[in-house]
């Protein structure tokens, strides 16, 4: 088997805190190993352009503790075409390149799979969403980091809620995954949290209202998922107010202000413990596989396995959130 000599690297779907660092793991390991590497633009849509550019050692100096992604991100329509992958295939073979790495979600990965199907390049997957909504890995990369932000804003929230004893309904992304909402329940003591996994009728949370509120809880927090199938937290504080009237009510969503910021410290050595995985992975014959971390110890599943499965819910969490929020 031919060995990989050049390594693109490129950032797709939603940006995480953390890419950066995974970037930057790419670039220097692979230099580490003596193979060229380069940097596409603008996910797959800059690689259908040919936003292509050589890095070099100090490309990625100072990123690692920096938001966002440097090479930019984006949602490819075209890449999901043939004719579109075909224009990112002239690219690559234009330079050389034989491997790909590409840091995103299970969409991406999608992506990623189907080009090595078409056209052969050798293609690894990086976890990097803020959703942690990806299987065979335990954390992805800007989970923590989104994490922490919402509970600072909710903590926040909590100040004010205090004050006026109010009842707030705060909507948390994570798409049609209940991973963020459920961390962020525990670390701020919410009442409540609303999930996409296991749907909770409004009749259930006037109910935990009432309990609090005899409790002598004088605010309360309820964190609604994005994708609570009542709906978000204007929808459902909407249906609270009109059948529980104990508290004045407020809503907030915290919307894209969770994927931004410094990645947190175990941002960054996650994506630098993958970036460099990745890399070796590669080196070592691997290939159409997702780098992960389970227990501690990197693991490489198929991409396909990661996509479109939806990662279940911690029910050990769900349960202490339960206990912890009378
Ligand atoms: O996948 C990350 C994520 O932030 C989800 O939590 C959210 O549903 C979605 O991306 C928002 O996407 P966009 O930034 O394209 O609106």
């Amino acid at each position: 088997m031919k060995e990989v000599q050049k390594i693109a690297i490129l950032t797709s779907g939603g940006d995480a805190p953390g890419m950066n660092a995974a970037i930057r793991a790419v670039v220097r390991s692979s230099i580490y190993y003596k193979k060229e590497v380069y940097a596409i633009y603008g996910g797959y849509a800059g690689l259908i352009e040919g936003k292509i550019k050589k890095f070099h050692v100090r490309s990625v100096s100072k990123i690692l503790g920096k938001g966002g992604t440097v090479l930019k991100s984006s949602r490819s329509e075209e890449f999901r075409t043939y004719e579109g992958r075909q224009k990112a295939y002239n690219h690559l073979k234009k330079l050389g390149i034989d491997a790909l790495v590409v840091v995103g979600g299970d969409g991406s990965f999608a992506g990623a799979h189907q080009f090595h199907k078409d056209f052969g390049v050798k293609v690894i997957g990086i976890p990097g969403t803020i959703d942690n909504d990806l299987p065979n890995t335990d954390f992805t990369i800007g989970y923590d980091t989104a994490t922490n932000t919402v509970t600072e804003c909710i903590d926040k929230l909590r100040d004010t809620a205090n004050s006026h004893n109010r009842l707030f309904f705060v909507e948390v992304m994570g798409r049609d995954s209940g991973y963020i909402a459920l961390r962020a329940c525990i670390a701020t003591g919410a009442i409540a949290v609303m999930l996409p996994e296991e749907k909770m009728e409004i009749d259930e949370l006037i109910q935990v209202l009432r309990i609090g509120y005899q409790n002598k809880k004088t605010s309360s927090v309820v964190v609604v998922a994005e994708g609570n199938p009542n709906g978000g937290a204007y929808e459902v504080a909407q249906k609270v107010k009109e059948r529980y009237k104990e508290y004045d009510t407020k809503y907030t969503v915290l919307g894209h202000l969770q994927r931004g910021g410094a990645p947190s410290c175990f941002d960054r050595i996650l994506a630098s413990q993958m970036g460099v995985a990745a890399v070796e992975a590669l080196l070592d014959g691997k290939n159409d596989v997702m780098v992960g971390i389970i227990n501690n110890k990197i693991k490489f599943t198929p991409l396909v396995d990661s996509v479109g499965i939806h990662n279940p819910i911690d029910e050990e969490l769900l349960r202490i959130s339960k206990i912890l929020s009378i």
